[in-house]
């Protein structure tokens, strides 16, 4: 994708973006989605595009102070800000003020089609109400699905409204929003919207499919992944309704938020370091080791992982290859939290390594930024991985990624052939078969060129050097608006497949 032309970049002066998730940094997060969703509506603004955010505010975020409240169908909006972002969140007690965003114990909460209905709900009719109408509603995963169904079903004829384009982005297609049949009617849709061309999926309801079918534009968080959730393997059933909309359908790679994730301006770091001076980085690995009960061995390398603990993340690939990892001498390091099967195997490995193997089970925002600065190699065999962050940010610190070619790991990573080492152009390690042997062996690669110090200077200092700043991406999604626009006012799209609108 091209990124904006300054023709582009004038007419998107104007544009009105609401940027609707149900996840922003630093109020709510489970994963990458909560960065992208604040650092992306940052770029957007310095972009010159008028773009707001808006959430629920869930019971860990304290209300915020000055807040304008308004009475809304049950509910508030409650506005505060980040940074020079407006920020809006749905305030609705019944349905967000509970200790987890989906669910808690492994277990989702029952009533998600109603809370993020309402929230879907919500945020239209803030819009009405204030006044601020957006050109493009920039929707984000399956919480926010229904907002390109309300769009083109319940405000077709709503003079507010009706010109609303909206861009559906999937940041996994493995997250759908399913529910049982009889819960349709908290959509508030017409029944006649539960059949095969619209929301219903194998007899159930699926939002993003209703999404997916609805929205003006879609997009997904990376050119790689964006044709691979066409194919039956990575489609997750839907790969035949992204294949109708494969002209409406674009990937554009997540960006880095270097004010957070840079070596040289993280506050959360031991020490501070940047690609001329690494003095700070050999700091970092020393405390990290002392963190996790470690070896103080500087010259052992070091591995880190950083993730959600579910089955998208390689993490049988990881634990098949432990034993291996340690015989060889290097140390390795895990923060996670999710599958308690996955818990209870690195927690096992810990005790079965003491010294070499050190695992924290929880979310801690502090030991992320430890690991990415402390660790010598990143590990991300992923099974899919629609974009991938941690890759971007390990590159940033030096810290040298071993991935897997799928998604946007494939998109980011340049493996270190020889001819990539020599012409200054490798940044990681790249596998390709989905087996402990073939992350084996890019490991034994990543270890071999570690013990090459010139080596493995090209490498850190071809990652450190690597740009994935927001600009490039936010200039992508402007395109994107304006097509959505275009779309929408041309007004042909439902109208053609029977849906009105
Ligand atoms: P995904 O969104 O699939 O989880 P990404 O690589 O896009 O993967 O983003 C993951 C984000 O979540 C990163 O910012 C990472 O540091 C953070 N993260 C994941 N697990 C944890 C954890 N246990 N503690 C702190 N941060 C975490
Ligand atoms: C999802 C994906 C991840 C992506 C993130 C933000 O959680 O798993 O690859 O980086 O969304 O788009």
């Amino acid at each position: 994708m091209t990124t904006g032309t300054d023709h582009w970049l004038s007419w998107g002066d104007a544009l009105r973006v609401l940027f609707v998730s149900s996840e922003v940094a630093p109020f709510a997060k489970t994963g990458g989605l909560a960065d992208v969703s604040a650092a992306l509506p940052a770029a957007l603004a310095r972009a010159g595009i008028d773009a707001r955010i808006c959430m629920p505010r869930y019971g860990s975020i304290p209300i915020p102070a000055p807040s304008s409240l308004v009475r809304e169908s049950g509910g508030e909006i409650v506005e505060t800000s980040l940074g020079d972002v407006t920020v809006w969140m749905v305030d609705h007690p019944g349905y967000f003020d509970r200790p987890g965003l989906y669910g808690e114990g492994g277990r989702d909460y029952e009533d998600n089609l109603e809370r993020f209905a309402f929230f879907c709900r919500a945020a239209l009719a803030w819009c009405r109400q204030s006044g601020w109408i957006p050109d493009v509603v920039h929707c984000n995963d399956w919480q926010t699905a229904l907002i390109p169904v309300y769009l083109k079903i319940a405000h077709c004829g709503d003079p507010d409204l009706r010109d609303v384009a909206s861009l559906l982005t999937v940041h996994n297609l493995a997250y759908q929003g399913v529910f049982p049949a009889e819960r349709f009617s908290a959509t508030g849709l017409p029944p006649e919207l539960f059949s095969s061309a619209a929301l219903e999926f194998w007899g159930k309801v699926n939002l993003l499919k209703g999404g997916l079918v609805f929205a003006d534009l879609l997009s997904t968080v990376s050119p790689t992944y964006a044709r691979e959730i066409q194919t039956p393997e990575f489609g997750c059933g839907l790969d035949g309704v992204l294949r109708e909309r494969a002209h409406d359908l674009y990937g554009i790679l997540n960006g880095a938020d270097y004010t957070v994730w840079d070596p040289w301006v993280d506050e959360l770091i031991p020490a501070r370091y940047s690609a001329a001076d690494l003095s700070g980085k050999a700091v970092c690995k020393a405390e990290l080791q002392r963190e996790f009960g470690l070896d103080p061995a500087p010259e052992a390398p070091l591995l880190g992982v950083v993730s959600r603990l579910t089955d998208q993340k390689g993490l049988d690939l990881i634990a098949a290859c432990l034993d291996r990892i340690v015989a060889a001498g290097a140390q390795f390091v895990l923060l996670g939290t999710g599958d308690p099967k996955y818990q209870d195997l690195f927690r096992n490995a810990a005790r079965s390594h003491p010294g070499s193997v050190g695992v924290r089970i929880g979310f801690d925002e502090r030991l992320a930024h430890w690991i990415e600065a402390g660790a010598d190699i990143f590990l991300m065999p992923s099974r899919y991985e629609p974009s991938g962050l941690n890759q971007l940010y390990s590159l940033r610190y030096g810290t040298v990624p071993v991935v897997r070619r799928t998604g946007g790991l494939a998109d980011s990573i340049t493996d270190a052939t020889p001819d990539a080492i020599e012409r200054g152009e490798a940044t990681g390690f790249v596998f390709v078969d989905y087996t402990a042997d073939a992350l084996w062996t890019a490991i034994e690669r990543a270890l071999a060129a570690h013990r090459d110090p010139e080596i493995w200077s090209r490498l850190v200092q071809a990652g450190m050097a690597a740009d994935f700043s927001w600009d490039r991406a936010a200039a992508g999604y402007v395109e994107l608006y304006r097509k959505a626009v275009e779309r929408r006012r041309a007004g042909r799209d439902f109208g053609d497949r029977g849906y009105g609108g």
